[in-house]
């Protein structure tokens, strides 16, 4: 059987969206779809505000911006994770302080969290990797009562909840990515950033488009504003929509893919039960074999894993190298669970950091014996039958 890769699913549905915007906004001005993708997302990030961009690692650059730190500052973070959760926290001169993961769920330990704080720690950021989530009632408590912020990367999973409520009211900023083989996507690509004041959304609007104020008076707080004539600094008369007050990126949006995700977002729930059905399906089947240990979803939480996460045992009759080329020969692709230990990563290996005296081991095991399968909503219950065909015939090949 041929598995669907993962990737964009889409029908007549976001063609016509799509076709729309070409149609009725020939200068593919930023408008009405951008406006309620922001809209609906931020609610679904628990935030006031939504402002979208191109890239979820877009989202997580701004975020970290947005904290407003000065280089030598700390961050608590989870080392496994992805790249671009801690490349902007290096590029900025901020470091990250790595806690260990839990080795069940694969999310960071908010226990080891107080006692790696120290002078110059000043927020908490941390995936839903592989679209589990971390405790973040511990999380939220433990920064308040430290008075840090938190940052919930949510790019792995859309529509998280844990004891009742979305995962998204513990943080103070939260994002989310649209990339292809994420919950949804805006046309292949795309990102949304959740925040609650409006000095922050002035601050990421601008970040945003190059650091202009234009962007406020277009979508910020001062939208209603007409007046726009002023004087810079030195006195000289300007068009303020043209001071650049910050030193910014260009992380633009565009109308086609958020008409496109626009439609995505209608079938966010019907992707996330595919993905349900399918991890529950896996999980059903592994959970008959002995040498795995699957990964468990955090207590209390309502969430969408985004691959199937397990971990081979030292009594398995495989290795992981076995097991990935076993099913590799038979269609069937695995992935290691993100980036492993960040800080075994060659991009990484020499950042300034700091850890727990101990190390890392959890996320070295992870690292060194964990595995992921695919269970993304382009999948059915046929696709996963066959996946777990090839796995019996996997154990019985090994036995
Ligand atoms: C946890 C996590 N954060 C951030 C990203 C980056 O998102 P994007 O691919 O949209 O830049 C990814 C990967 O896709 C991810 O898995």
């Amino acid at each position: 059987m041929q598995l669907p890769p993962a990737g964009a699913a889409h029908d007549e549905r976001e063609i016509e969206a799509v076709l729309d915007v070409m149609k009725n906004n020939p200068t593919l001005e930023i408008g009405e779809n951008v406006e309620i993708l922001e809209k609906r997302v931020a609610e679904l990030l628990s935030k006031d505000h939504g402002v979208m961009v191109n890239s979820g690692s877009s989202s997580l650059r701004l975020a970290i911006d947005l904290l407003r730190l000065e280089p030598g500052d700390e961050i608590i973070t989870s080392p496994l994770t992805f790249s671009t959760d801690i490349a902007p926290m290096v590029q900025s001169g901020i470091i990250p302080v790595f806690a260990d993961i839990e080795p069940d769920t694969y999310q960071i330990d908010a226990t080891q969290i107080p006692e790696l704080i120290g002078p110059r720690t000043k927020a908490i950021l941390t995936p839903n990797l592989c679209g589990n989530c971390p405790d973040w009632d511990s999380i939220r408590s433990i920064a308040d009562q430290h008075g840090l912020k938190v940052i919930e990367d949510s790019c792995d999973v859309l529509d998280s909840w844990q004891r009742g409520e979305r995962t998204g009211t513990r943080s103070d900023i939260s994002v989310t990515s649209f990339a292809r083989s994420h919950a949804m996507t805006a046309a292949g690509t795309g990102g949304m950033v959740g925040i609650n004041s409006e000095e922050d959304l002035d601050l990421c609007l601008s970040l945003r488009r190059w650091g202009r104020r234009s962007e406020s008076y277009l979508y910020g707080s001062r939208k209603d504003e007409t007046a726009h004539f002023g004087e810079l600094a030195d006195g000289t008369p300007y068009d303020m929509v043209f001071v650049f007050d910050s030193i910014g990126y260009n992380f633009e949006p565009n109308e086609i893919s958020a008409a496109y995700g626009v439609v995505q977002l209608k079938k966010i729930d019907e992707f996330n039960g595919q993905r349900h059905a399918n991890w529950q399906k896996l999980n059903d089947f592994m959970q008959t074999r002995e040498g795995v240990t699957v990964g468990q979803t955090q207590p209390d939480t309502d969430t969408t894993w985004m691959r199937f996460c397990f971990t081979i045992n030292e009594d398995a009759p495989f290795t992981r190298e076995q097991v990935q080329q076993f099913l590799l020969e038979r269609g069937v692709s695995t992935r290691m669970v993100w980036t492993g230990n960040i800080l075994r990563q060659p991009g990484f290996s020499d950042i300034t950091h700091r850890k727990p005296e101990n190390g890392l081991p959890n996320c070295d095991h992870a690292m060194d014996k964990a595995l992921t399968l695919p269970i993304h909503h382009r999948l059915n219950a046929d696709h996963i039958g066959y996946i777990c065909e090839q796995l019996d015939h996997m154990w019985s090949h090994y036995a």
